[in-house]
């Protein structure tokens, strides 16, 4: 029998898979992924093999080399950057949409498929869910600023990994410094994770106001649930519901 922590972990856990697009149990007998396999010779990992991770930071962004003091500049960076692995064979760098003057930024995943075709974020299925999120508060992409943790479409839609993510940090980290909004929001586990650095599942981080610290100045962030989770579970559509209340209360209330 399950306590509650075990039962609400395991619950994160499950809807953290669900919104990654695990949706097809692969096993016929149950495994307990919590438990770590037992190592054998063959798993060691030779004292001198580089690290994956120091691999993937060759290249990457750092605050010393994200000058951009402009959005039209932090653009070109992104759009001429080489250090991700993601951009490999996608058509665009998807970099925002919205209004870079708005008091309110959404900042999600990845680009998939459809926002990898036209250039811009959130325009699939998942996006137009997102512009009804946004005009039940009120808003739409005339008064809010939209973009992700990474610019380009991981391969089959997959969530990028930390060390995909880590590369591009320092320029989202800058797109918020030039956009200074009142207040984000973090769509979905990934976006949350990244802002935050708290690994914790994202049906225990939403819904909480967090401080994010950006180049000396303090956002209020609010992590919520992705709106592809929420065509994939309707039923929690009320909890993001609850989180954008707070949103508007927040922006209303300044
Ligand atoms: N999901 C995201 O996180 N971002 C997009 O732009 C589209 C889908």
């Amino acid at each position: 029998m399950l306590d509650g922590n075990e039962r609400d972990e395991l619950l994160a856990t499950l809807g953290w898979w669900v919104e990654a697009g695990v949706d097809t149990l692969v096993d016929a007998a149950p495994r307990d992924w919590r438990t770590p396999p037992p190592r054998t010779a063959a798993r060691e990992i030779p004292a001198s093999a580089p690290e994956p991770e120091l691999v993937l930071r060759t290249g990457a962004a750092s605050p010393a080399n994200v000058t951009a003091t402009t959005i039209a500049e932090l653009r070109h960076a992104v759009e001429v950057f080489e250090g991700c692995p993601l951009r490999t064979g996608n058509v665009s760098t998807v970099f925002a949409d919205g209004n870079p003057e708005a008091d309110l930024m959404l900042i999600g995943e990845a680009p998939g498929a459809q926002e990898d075709r036209v250039g811009l974020p959130f325009v699939g299925p998942a996006g137009q869910l997102l512009d009804r999120m946004l005009s039940a508060i009120g808003r739409n992409r005339t008064s809010a600023y939209i973009t992700n943790v990474t610019f380009w479409r991981p391969s089959g839609n997959r969530t990028p990994t930390p060390a995909e993510v880590e590369t591009t940090m320092p320029f989202v980290r800058r797109h918020i410094a030039l956009v200074r909004p009142k207040a984000i929001v973090a769509l979905g586990a990934c976006a949350a994770r990244a802002l935050t650095g708290d690994v914790t599942g994202i049906m225990r981080l939403r819904g909480q106001w967090r401080t994010l610290a950006v180049e000396g100045a303090d956002y209020p962030l609010m992590p919520t649930l992705h709106p592809a989770f929420l065509l994939r579970q309707p039923d929690a559509k009320r909890l993001a519901w609850a989180d954008l209340l707070a949103v508007k209360a927040k922006l209303d209330a300044d």
